[in-house]
């Protein structure tokens, strides 16, 4: 038997490396064709791809910076051209300012809220389009600053929030259409996003054993992209699935392998 996602086309922002890059391999492994997008480090995009490949499936490689509508266009230009269609748009990449309210200012905010939230709505703008009349799957990556404070985390959570309304206001405009979109929201996870945080002293080390036992990883987030990808979570619409061992329902737990 095929893998589920086979013939499928999925496009991941972000894709070179972290989180992105495992949902990329995670979708790859099902049998999917990937678009792996990148901005800054084209290395770690090719090598992505490549590690696609080696899967089976096809890969391409497209530069764009999302929070530029313009790059935006000519990425979706890209895949409009090459394919003509698109069953899946996972939108992982995320930046940000780390600072308190108080210090944010209109420069910080922009950066922040056009990378994390507006190309979300351009992409899933464009995406819809590439998925008409096949259906598809629009799924976004939050994180627990959208409902909880973090400490410097006031943009990127404000950001967040408003990518997980979106999510709710895409998945009822898009239903008629069989698109699914959904959010996943993950606590800290061990990427390099995590380091810089923790080694810039912008969040206190927080990396501790969950009350599943150990830290989250990429693969556990790209396991949950996966299945909200699946026809089975098909009546599942507009929610934010969260991925984080348990820490948000039990935060003063302090799992034992922390105590030790
Ligand atoms: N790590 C965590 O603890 C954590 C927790 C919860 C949620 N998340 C979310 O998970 C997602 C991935 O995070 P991560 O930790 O894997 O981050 P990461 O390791 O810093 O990787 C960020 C990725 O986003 C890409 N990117 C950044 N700005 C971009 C732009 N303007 N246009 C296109 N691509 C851009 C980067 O590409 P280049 O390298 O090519 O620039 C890179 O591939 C984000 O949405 C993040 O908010 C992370």
């Amino acid at each position: 038997m095929s893998p589920p996602l086979t013939g499928k086309l999925a496009l991941v922002t972000g894709s070179g490396r972290g989180i992105g890059r495992a949902i990329a391999l995670k979708l790859a492994a099902q049998g999917a064709d990937i678009i792996v997008n990148f901005f800054r480090h084209r290395e770690a995009a090719e090598k992505t791809a490549k590690d696609i490949e080696a899967l089976g499936v096809k890969a391409q490689v497209v530069r764009a910076n999302v929070g530029n509508p313009a790059k935006l266009d000519e990425m979706f230009d890209t895949i409009s051209n090459n394919f003509g269609y698109l069953d899946i748009l996972i939108n992982n990449a995320a930046s940000g300012v780390g600072r308190p309210v108080m210090d944010v200012d209109v420069k910080a905010w922009d950066w922040t809220m056009d990378i994390n939230a507006k190309a979300a709505l351009l992409c899933a703008q464009r995406a819809a389009k590439l998925m008409e009349g096949r259906g598809g799957k629009i799924i976004s990556i939050s994180s627990l600053g959208s409902s909880f404070v973090l400490p410097t985390y006031a943009i990127v959570g404000t950001s967040k929030a408003a990518l997980e309304a979106l999510t709710r206001y895409l998945a009822i405009e898009l239903a008629p259409k069989g698109i699914c979109v959904n959010t996943v929201a993950a606590s800290a996870v061990e990427t390099e996003a995590l380091k810089f945080y923790i080694k810039e002293q912008l969040m206190p080390d927080t990396r501790q054993a969950t009350p599943a036992g150990r830290m989250i990883i990429p693969e556990d987030v790209a396991n949950v992209v996966a299945f909200l990808c699946s026809e089975e979570a098909f009546m599942i619409r507009g929610q934010t699935i969260i991925v984080d061992g348990g820490t948000s329902v039990a935060p003063f737990v302090i799992p034992k392998e922390s105590q030790q």
